[in-house]
């Protein structure tokens, strides 16, 4: 496959998927029902998944194939399955990133995909990961196993400003207490989260968002996608795999990931050449704004990148259910 077929023949097809699945979830928004809310979906990206013209393979998903129905780890999926000639495409899913956030009402749940060549997306184990993410302006300063405070002083150094003037985004669990009153004694500022380390993760890597850095333990699977997106974005992760007990370590081990001091950077959690990337706002958030139904339709804010184009769209979608429906400019 050349570089290019993958890009054109799927770009508008990858942004169709998220804004599907982000409109299906933001339905249920404010239902109570984190896991309705995940379903839907998750049946929406499946479904519109088997439209596209590619032979996918589903890399990071919903989980192992016996415990999840669609979008499982090895699914298949797309119309060209099996076909000789067709684009091979590994695929990483998020169809509902903050499953807690979309039922709660609250902001900074997307949807999320990224693709690349066959290979291009580590498939990780659906387990913890520590993770360190900061965007292009801070790249190449910090290290995972450096003391918080050093790494907070050379992230304010790329910035040129003051460690006070920083603000560290960390998901709010007890087993970041420490994180946390490092990240304090040092003097920057936190936003804690109570879900979405990833959509905290793109924020890093955009200016204006005013999230500098993202620190602490969050789920592997979001890690991968977090490293398509600062592939793109000239961003940086760093990594290690998090096995919380010998049964989780054991399953690791089996994927064929022995070292578990490993320290995995952007390239090995992403190595593709050939990276897409697609996320529709399902709630409103930092970057993108939450699905809006109007009556007769909706509109969704999607973040769509091409590391080989090197391109970066904020695209703004208006579906209509019947061509009759008005469309209004705001
Ligand atoms: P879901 O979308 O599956 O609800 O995950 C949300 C999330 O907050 C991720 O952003 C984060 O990486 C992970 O869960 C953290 O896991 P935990 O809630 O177990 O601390």
């Amino acid at each position: 496959m050349t570089r290019m077929s993958m890009d054109h023949l799927l770009e508008q097809d990858f942004i169709r998927v998220t804004e599907l699945a982000a409109i299906a979830s933001a339905k249920t928004m404010g239902f109570g029902d984190r896991r309705h809310s995940d379903h839907v979906a998750v049946e929406a990206m499946r479904l519109e998944m088997d439209h596209l013209a590619m032979d996918g393979r589903v890399v990071i998903g919903e989980g192992e194939r016996d415990k999840a129905p669609m979008l499982y780890v090895g699914e298949e999926v797309g119309a060209r399955r099996g076909q000789p000639g067709a684009p091979q495409v590994d695929i990483a899913v998020d169809p509902l990133e903050g499953t807690n956030l979309c039922a709660t009402g609250s902001p900074d749940s997307i949807s999320v995909l990224a693709a690349a060549e066959r290979g291009g997306l580590l498939h990780a184990p659906d387990v913890y990961m520590d993770k360190i993410v900061v965007g292009p302006t801070a790249r190449g300063t910090v290290h995972i196993d450096a003391p918080v405070a050093e790494n907070l002083r050379n992230i304010a150094g790329a910035f040129g400003r003051k460690v006070s003037d920083l603000t560290v985004v960390v998901l709010d669990r007890p087993r970041h207490e420490q994180l946390i009153a490092d990240i304090r004694a040092a003097g920057a500022r936190i936003r804690l989260i109570t879900d979405g380390d990833l959509s905290a993760g793109i924020s890093a890597a955009v200016r204006g968002t005013g999230v500098h850095a993202v620190m602490g333990i969050g789920g592997a699977p979001e890690g991968v996608i977090t490293a398509a997106a600062m592939r793109c974005l000239g961003g940086e992760i760093q990594a290690r795999l998090k096995a919380t007990d010998a049964e989780q370590e054991e399953r690791v081990k089996s994927m064929g990931f022995h070292d578990l001091s490993k320290i995995y950077k952007t390239e090995d959690l992403a190595p593709g050449e050939e990276i897409l990337f697609s996320s529709t706002g399902v709630t409103d958030g930092e970057l993108l704004r939450g699905v809006r139904f109007f009556g007769g339709g909706s509109r969704t804010s999607t973040l769509f990148m091409s590391l080989s184009r090197k391109i970066i769209r904020f695209v703004d979608t208006i579906h209509r259910e019947q061509v009759t429906t008005p469309v209004r400019f705001l």
